[in-house]
This record gives structure tokens, C-alpha cells and sequence, in this order.
């Protein structure tokens, strides 16, 4: 039996964990965000790239079926198990209940094929005969009759993506006695969960599926806050699709017949997006809203898987956004403190108007981990909790040596049990939130950069406004998008989140979190900002990738700008 605590109740059904509405308080069953990465109650590290392989295979193994209501699971089970063997059925809807899904998890591969081979199109000619693990499960017809209750039949999870609202949110800080709980509770009520885990790669392996006929050895890794430990759970996906080819073989004597590519590079790439977008917005089931971004540095694909309801950012060229998640997943790992202080941070920056969704002159949530990641490597009063990256790149293996294609070096030690590193700092969570505000107040941005590289604040190698050097590319600022408007306004207000901390401390009004996430200035700045964003809707992510001109010399900004103009 496993019970889990749902801030006020306990719901136990079938010896089986079932939520609604809200996210389980303890992680002690199943349902545990990070089960691929560590068991329950089993402290042992699992490597990105076997968190990443595992949830793959899992995704391989799983078909993703519309059912008319949760209720719908023993039927389900009972039909796929006259087909395979079933692992685990997790349920979910979409935002307004009238949606309802299963995801049914095989316990082999070969059964999904089994499933498929046996699923049928209905109208085939009013429908692209699409085969895919997105399927429906139909009303019984009279042929069939009803299928028999299946005393075997459990259902693991219910209403799996229900994100819990900004007012249960409160309500559940308002209770907690100390700022380090809220922290925590902020953590462990807001943090993408299994389900949102399985959906997220579900959702890549159907780019996978759709070109795996030309490119058997495809590949679509999912990157940024959905794997990387810091995602929340609405965090966008973000994918890089690679179409790897097999290596060089000197002793194979057949050799594929393969088109020549045309142009550059970077051309073709801009090419097969555009192809890979008609693609998805004309056959692939649930995606709307493609968007083809192409002009921006890293050209993307946006497109809105509706099934999983998942909003997705695909780029086709670089892996290192893998391996800079690969980093962060690793100092998440490092110490349990990292990501409820970073899941504070960015919670904080989102209510007081220094994040927004649309990038823009403003920062952006990877500037704001990699400023939490750089304090933590050097606490103003203490030793320092994470190891700084050339440390990590000095104990690097043989077997963590990587070089993208274009030649950013990504070598860094992967398994962190092999990292000889004293863990001596045992602040609280509410003393080091109150720390980096400190610490930022202090900061001269004017002349110093922020380096993750060394424990060290490095001069500014050019004038931006903020300085964060990228740690896989040395000669790259990450923050070159924000203005000095925007520097200024998050230096008042960490100078005013400090203060609020400290003066709250002695008062009789004690908010904690509560207090510092909703301060004056919000409301004024609050429309100025609307306003300033309603204008920046078209931009993305691939905007934030260092800012650099596209090759007509002139900066994406612009470019989209003259698009909207258009
Ligand atoms: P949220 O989507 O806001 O939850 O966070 P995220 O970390 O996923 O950020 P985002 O979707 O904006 O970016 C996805 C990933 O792309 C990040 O985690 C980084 O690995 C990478 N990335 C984003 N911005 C930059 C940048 O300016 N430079 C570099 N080198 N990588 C970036
Ligand atoms: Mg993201």
C-alpha cells in the first residue's frame, strides 16, 4: 500500500496511489517526477544519458489511446491484454476535463508492434492513413460485445497533468511554518512529474516514428527544463532532431547511394526544416499551430502537440543544448538544495515581471539557473555547494569525451560518484535564497562577468549589460539579449527581495515566500510589461542563443519585427 498526502486528504484506491486535482505532497511511490533517474527511496545516481535512454525506451514501449473517461482503464487493459502485456496505465485529460487519455506502457516493444498491426483507420478516405501510438479506443460494437472486468486491471495514476492553481499554491505556502519548507513544498508541488516526463519523450519519439523510414538511426532528443531537472509542469519541449547516418565502416564494400547536399549548411538545414514542417502541420496527428522560425541562428519548428498538450521548440543542428543539459541535470544531482533554490528563483523572477514566455531584452529562465548556479559555486558566507565546471572537466573519463559536429568541446565528467568534492555547507534553503539575493546586490555587472568555468568573477569581455559566459562555449555571452533596463530592474529588485526576507523576519506579518512574490512594484510594472511583450510574441528561444546577426547582418529582432510589420 502506498499512501500519499494531497495537502488535506489521503486517497487510496486499489492499493494504488490516485490524484486529482493536485500533485502528491511525498514522493515516496511511484509517482515520483525523477523515477527513471533514482528509485524511490534509492539515493543512486543515474547518468543523463541513461535517464534520457531509459524514459526513450519506456516511450517505445508506450501507446498513448483517447478514452471517453478515466473509468474507461479496465476495458482498455482487458483488450490490449488479449494482445500484450501491459506494465502500467496512467491517466491524464486536457486543461478543460472534456479530453481523456491513457497511456498504456507495454512491458515489451514487440506488443506496441502488435497493438499497431492490429489498430485500423476509420475513412480512410476523409483521413491521411497515419500509423502512429496516438490511437482512440472506440465504443464496443455489437459484434464485439463487452469485454469482461479485469480483476488484474490497476490504473498507477489519474488526471496525471493536472497543474495545481495559483490559489491551492498559495494557500499551501501560506501553511507551511519556515521559508525552507515553502521552498520545498514550491518544489515538490510545481516540478514536472512522471507522467509529464512520459509524454514529453512520447511526443519525441512521434517526430522519431514520422522520418524513421528514410532515417532508420534517427534520433530526437528532448533538451532544456523537460530533462534537465529544472522544468515545471507546463515546461515547453524542447527537441533536437538528429538523422545520424551510420559511421564510416573502411571494411564494408557496399556503400549507400545518398544525395548530394546543396548549398550550405546551414541552407539545407533550413531546407528540410521547411519540408519536416509541412510534414508535421500535414500528417502527423494532434500537431497544430507549425511555426517555422527559420532566419533565427539556430532555425526552429514550433509547433502544439494537442494530444499531450505539449508545446514544442524543434531545432535540427546542434546537440550541445543536450550537453548544457546534461551539466545542469548533474548539478541538480550534485546536492538535493540546487533545484527547490532554483525552482524558488525562477518562480520569483515570473512573479515579479523579470521572466516572461516570449524572449525578449529581458532574461531569460537558463540566464537566471546558470546566476543560481554561479552563486552556489561561491556562497557570499560560506564553502561552496557546487563544484565549479572546469572541476568537472578535469575529472572528466575517457568515456565523457564529446565533440558536437561543430566543434563545441563538451567534455565533462558524467558520473558524479566519482567526484571527490567536500560537501561542507549545510545552510538552509532560506538562508541561501536570501544569500543570492545578496549576493546579486552586490554583483558589479558594470565590470565583472558571471563564469561558471572558475570560481572566480572574470572583467567583462565586452559591454553587455549582463555577462554570462556560456561554460560549453567559452567566448559566448548567453545573456547578450538583456538591455540595461532590464539589469537594472533585476538588481532592484533582488536589493528588494533581500530586504523584504530580512525586514520579515522581525515583523508579526510573516509571509515567507509569499511576501517577496508579490512586492509594490509589481502592478506598475505589470502593464508597462504586457504591452512591451504583446510585440515580441513571434520571437523564441533560438533569438536568446547569443544574439548573434543572421547572414544578412541584421539581428533577429529586427528581422522579426519587419515580419510582423508585414
Ligand atoms: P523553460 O523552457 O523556461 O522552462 O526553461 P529552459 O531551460 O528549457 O529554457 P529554454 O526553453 O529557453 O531553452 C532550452 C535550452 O536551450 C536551455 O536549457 C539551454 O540548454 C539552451 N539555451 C537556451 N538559451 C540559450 C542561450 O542563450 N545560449 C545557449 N548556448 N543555450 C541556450
Ligand atoms: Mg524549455
Amino acid at each position: 500500500v502506498i499512501l500519499c498526502r494531497f495537502g488535506t486528504s489521503f486517497i487510496k484506491l486499489n492499493n494504488r496511489t490516485i490524484y486529482k486535482n493536485t500533485i502528491p505532497k511525498i514522493n515516496g511511490s511511484k509517482l515520483c517526477s525523477t523515477q527513471v533517474s533514482r528509485q524511490a527511496n534509492d539515493n543512486t545516481f543515474v547518468p543523463f544519458m541513461t535517464m534520457i535512454q531509459n524514459r526513450r525506451a519506456q516511450a517505445s514501449r508506450s501507446i498513448l489511446v483517447q478514452v471517453q473517461s478515466a473509468k474507461s482503464y479496465n476495458e482498455l487493459y482487458s483488450y490490449c491484454s488479449t494482445i500484450g502485456e501491459v506494465k502500467d496505465m496512467l491517466h491524464y485529460s486536457d486543461n478543460s476535463e472534456q479530453m481523456h487519455f491513457i497511456i498504456v506502457e507495454f512491458k515489451n516493444e514487440l506488443d506496441v508492434n502488435k497493438i499497431l498491426s492490429v489498430s485500423s483507420h476509420i475513412q480512410e478516405n476523409q483521413t491521411v492513413p497515419v500509423q502512429s501510438p496516438f490511437l482512440w479506443f472506440r465504443a464496443p460494437n455489437n459484434k464485439l460485445g463487452k469485454l469482461k472486468q479485469n480483476k488484474t486491471a490497476k490504473l498507477l495514476v489519474e488526471n496525471g497533468t493536472s497543474v495545481i492553481s495559483e490559489e491551492n499554491l498559495k494557500t499551501a505556502l501560506s501553511h507551511c511554518t519556515s521559508v525552507s519548507a515553502q521552498i520545498q513544498e514550491l518544489y515538490m508541488l510545481t516540478k514536472l512529474n512522471d507522467v509529464g516526463q512520459r509524454l514529453r519523450f512520447i511526443t519525441a519519439k512521434q517526430i522519431e516514428s514520422t522520418v524513421s523510414g528514410l532515417f532508420p538511426n534517427v534520433c530526437a532528443y528532448p533538451f532544456g527544463s523537460s530533462v534537465n531537472g529544472f522544468g515545471k509542469m507546463d515546461c515547453d519541449l524542447d527537441l533536437v532532431l538528429k538523422l545520424t547516418g551510420h559511421k564510416e565502416n573502411e571494411n564494408s564494400r557496399l556503400i549507400y547511394h545518398c544525395k548530394a547536399g546543396s548549398g550550405s549548411d546551414r541552407n539545407m538545414n533550413q531546407k528540410n526544416m521547411e519540408v519536416l514542417g509541412d510534414f508535421i502541420h500535414l500528417f502527423l496527428p494532434g500537431c497544430s499551430h507549425v511555426r517555422r522560425i527559420l532566419q533565427a541562428r539556430i532555425p526552429i519548428l514550433k509547433y502544439h502537440q494537442q494530444l499531450t498538450n505539449i508545446e514544442c521548440d524543434l531545432s535540427m543542428t546542434t546537440m550541445s543544448g543536450v550537453y548544457m543539459s546534461d551539466f545542469l541535470y548533474l548539478m541538480g544531482e550534485i546536492d538535493n538544495r540546487v533545484r527547490p533554490l532554483i525552482f524558488v528563483i525562477r518562480k520569483w523572477a515570473k512573479e515579479v515581471f523579470l521572466t516572461n514566455n516570449s524572449p525578449g531584452k529581458w532574461i531569460s529562465n537558463f540566464s537566471l539557473t546558470l546566476l543560481a548556479l554561479a552563486f552556489l559555486q561561491r556562497p557570499l558566507h560560506s564553502p561552496p555547494i557546487l563544484p565549479t565546471f572546469n572541476t568537472l572537466v578535469k575529472h572528466a573519463a575517457p568515456s565523457d569525451h564529446f565533440i558536437t559536429e561543430d566543434g563545441i568541446n563538451c567534455t565533462f565528467l558524467r558520473d558524479i560518484t566519482k567526484l571527490k568534492f567536500k560537501k561542507e555547507n549545510d545552510k538552509s534553503l532560506e538562508s541561501l535564497l536570501f544569500e543570492f539575493f545578496e549576493f546579486y546586490s552586490q554583483f558589479d555587472f558594470e565590470n565583472k562577468a558571471i563564469c561558471l568555468n572558475e570560481a572566480a568573477s572574470i572583467s567583462k569581455p565586452e559591454h553587455s549589460a549582463l555577462y554570462i559566459v556560456n561554460p560549453l562555449e567559452r567566448g559566448l555571452n548567453v545573456s547578450k539579449n538583456v538591455s540595461y533596463d532590464e539589469l537594472e530592474r533585476f538588481k532592484i529588485e533582488v536589493r528588494n527581495a533581500a530586504w523584504l526576507l530580512e525586514s520579515q523576519e522581525s515583523s508579526q506579518t510573516y509571509k515567507g515566500l509569499l511576501g517577496i512574490f508579490q512586492n509594490k512594484y509589481n502592478a506598475k510594472y505589470k502593464l508597462n510589461f504586457a504591452a512591451s511583450t504583446k510585440h515580441n510574441r513571434l520571437m523564441d528561444v533560438s533569438d536568446l542563443f547569443e544574439g548573434e546577426n543572421n547572414e544578412s547582418g541584421e539581428s533577429h529582432i529586427n528581422f522579426k519585427n519587419k515580419q510582423i510589420e508585414k
